[in-house]
């Protein structure tokens, strides 16, 4: 079956715990029975979001995302075509960001607009390497 990735980052509106539950919840539920798997990095200061499924069904999901209030200034980096999902056990991982991604001052000095779409496929790539770690925010 042909199959796309897409990336988009934004700013998270009203992040905390149960805000992101409920996203999780929802969206879960969603991509199970849409074929979409993915993971979401969640820090206060940044979304950033894999989807992986059908053209079809990545790009109808991201239409809700867009519409979503609970985050603003969605940047979508690429959909491009995969052979191979890299989050085929996951409806959609939850992850913390790695020491080795953008820190929230790149994030706010603007990194992630000076980034390429290569540079953010191996930041999933390398994240799906590496189990995962469960987001605790108070
Ligand atoms: C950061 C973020 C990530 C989201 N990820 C997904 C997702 O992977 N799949 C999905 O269907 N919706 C996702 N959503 C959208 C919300 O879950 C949205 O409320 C939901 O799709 C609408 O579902 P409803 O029509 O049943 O209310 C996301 C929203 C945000 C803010």
């Amino acid at each position: 079956m042909h199959l796309v990735q897409l990336i988009y980052h934004s700013r998270p509106f009203g992040f905390d715990a149960s805000a992101l539950d409920d996203i999780l919840g929802v969206a879960r539920k969603h991509n199970r029975r849409r074929g979409v798997t993915g993971a979401l990095l969640c820090r206060p200061d940044l979304y950033l979001q894999m989807l992986e499924g059908t053209r079809e069904a990545v790009t109808r999901t991201f239409g809700r995302i867009l519409d979503d209030e609970r985050h603003s200034d969605v940047v979508l980096v690429t959909v491009h075509d995969i052979d191979e999902r890299l989050f085929r056990d996951w409806d959609m991982r939850d992850d913390l960001p790695r020491p080795w991604m953008w820190s929230r001052e790149q994030v706010a000095a603007g990194a992630l607009r000076d980034a390429d779409a290569a540079a953010f496929r191996a930041v999933f790539e390398r994240l799906a390497r590496e189990p995962r770690q469960a987001p605790q925010f108070a």
